[in-house]
């Protein structure tokens, strides 16, 4: 279990629970109920990327979904929930053997999880099967679809660049261990 407690998204300034942030305070509304869902809860108990929990990860996707979707002219509230759900599975993808590639068969997973736990638009579902573009499932078909999928690789990759940069700091004895 993570103990790190999850303030903001990653490579942002704006704190999630800053109420004098119309912004944020916006974007919360679009995700407060989802948030108290003991499976979205529960992502926390897992690594995505690096030093990251599958929560941070997905409440990161989620807000720059909702971002990217008010940039693009896609519904910021479908956006932001299809991010928050989008790696709704609840397994260690490093160890766990799933009948397909892990790749190609999250989205699918996470999806059919979803749809347990609240019910979803049709481009809300569409955002979380095609996510993995362009490694599967086809490209994305709706505007709220690609919000997900640009804020997935945004978030990724900023995972991915902090940790290895901090690895690179510590070797050279800059910051400590
Ligand atoms: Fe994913
Ligand atoms: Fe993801």
């Amino acid at each position: 279990m993570y103990n790190k407690p999850i303030i903001k998204a990653v490579g942002s300034r704006r704190e999630f629970f800053d109420e004098n942030d119309p912004i944020i305070t916006e974007f919360m509304d679009c995700i407060r109920d989802l948030l108290e869902i003991p499976e979205v809860k529960e992502l926390d108990k897992f690594h995505q990327h690096c030093n990251t929990s599958r929560l941070q990860h997905c409440l990161s996707v989620s807000y720059y979904s909702y971002r990217f979707a008010k940039k693009i002219g896609a519904n910021p509230r479908e956006a932001a929930r299809a991010g928050l759900l989008h790696d709704l599975f609840l397994y260690d993808w490093r160890t766990e053997k799933t009948p397909q590639l892990h790749a190609f068969w999250h989205p699918k997973a996470a999806l059919e999880n979803a749809k347990r736990i609240t019910e979803l638009t049709n481009a809300e579902e569409r955002a979380i099967l095609e996510h993995m573009w362009p490694l599967y499932w086809g490209m994305p078909s709706t505007k709220e679809s690609l919000a997900v999928t640009m804020a997935d690789k945004y978030a990724a990759s900023i995972e991915v660049i902090c940790q290895w940069s901090l690895v690179f700091l510590r070797k050279l004895h800059i910051v400590r261990s």
